[in-house]
């Protein structure tokens, strides 16, 4: 009888355990499609953007294939990325699978808007103190093929009004003791970060890409009708009904994991990202191509 109970009891673990095996394969290596619509009088006709975020090195195929494949079959008009493409470890040194990817998007003509992550801006640091040069190597190649990246900068896109912000935050706002809450964080007022980047523009739609949700409050009140996030990678493991466990920076319960919030004057879109790197897990939480349908007030975004 005993015996039976154990078995049982082995039985239930060893299933329990292949289940989650094969989640956790599936939200790596699979990415799924989520789409977001947003319509404002701002907007002056249908665009479709698309947002990448925190591929940390992650190939799906060889040379990303199957990534540049779903974003040429979506035709968008443009692809954001919202940093974190790459990753800044001594061990991640392979940055052919996002070289593909840009490479991929741009041969089919496909504009890219590249802002920054904490992992570029910390290779980009690194350039300096340490001699490392994947940053600028990467930079330079995919500014060969187009991409365009804006550090503190922005670009118009004229037929749809949308005027796109590329925020790049002061880098010692990343510091995990403050990301975890164990050193009180320094308000990050609006007038900074307008020194940064400039105002908004009252005729355009103005969408910022600002990698740290983390500032949501301060993007909301320097005005970013849209602002487009990464970095908490969806909380990693997502509990049912509940949310994210812990970002990448081991932030417990984050407050912005991913999806959609409301502010006072804008909105927030969070990527749940596309790789991992400290933690290289995902449960319930798979990797994804985000999909922004804009439409101006009144008209279909279907
Ligand atoms: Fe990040």
């Amino acid at each position: 009888m005993m015996l039976k109970i154990l078995l049982i009891i082995a039985g239930v673990l060893l299933l329990t355990g292949l289940f989650f095996l094969g989640v956790m394969i599936h939200d790596v290596c699979f990415f799924v499609r989520r789409v977001y619509r947003i319509s404002s009088p701002k907007l002056r006709k249908k665009t479709k953007l698309l947002l990448l975020a925190d591929l940390h090195n992650h190939s799906f195929g060889p040379g990303n294939e199957r990534l540049v494949k779903a974003i040429r079959k979506e035709a968008p008009d443009g692809v954001l990325i919202a940093g974190d493409l790459m990753t800044a470890s001594r061990k991640a040194t392979n940055e052919e699978p996002v070289l593909s990817l840009l490479e991929g998007i741009r041969k089919a003509g496909i504009p890219v808007y590249y802002g920054m992550g904490n992992h570029e801006q910390k290779l980009s640091a690194w350039e300096v103190f340490r001699k490392d040069h994947r940053f600028r190597r990467l930079k330079e190649a995919a500014e060969h093929f187009g991409v365009r990246f804006l550090r503190n900068e922005t670009v118009f896109l004229e037929d749809s009004g949308i005027r796109i912000f590329g925020l790049e935050l002061p880098f010692e706002l990343y510091y995990a003791l403050l990301e975890r809450g164990i050193i009180a964080r320094q308000a990050y007022p609006a007038k900074e970060m307008a020194k940064l980047i400039g105002t908004p523009d009252a005729d355009s739609f103005n969408l910022l890409i600002a990698h740290d949700p983390e500032f949501f409050d301060v993007y909301d009140d320097w005005g970013a009708d849209l602002t487009l996030s990464g970095h908490m990678h969806g909380g990693i493991v997502r509990v049912p009904f509940f949310g994210g466990l812990v970002s990448p920076s081991l932030q417990l319960f984050p407050k912005y994991d991913g999806g959609r919030y409301r502010g006072q004057k804008g909105e927030l879109i969070i990527s749940r990202g596309l790789g991992e790197h400290t933690l290289p897990v995902r449960v319930f939480d798979p990797a994804e191509l985000v999909v922004l349908e804009f439409a101006p007030y009144g008209m279909d975004c279907s």
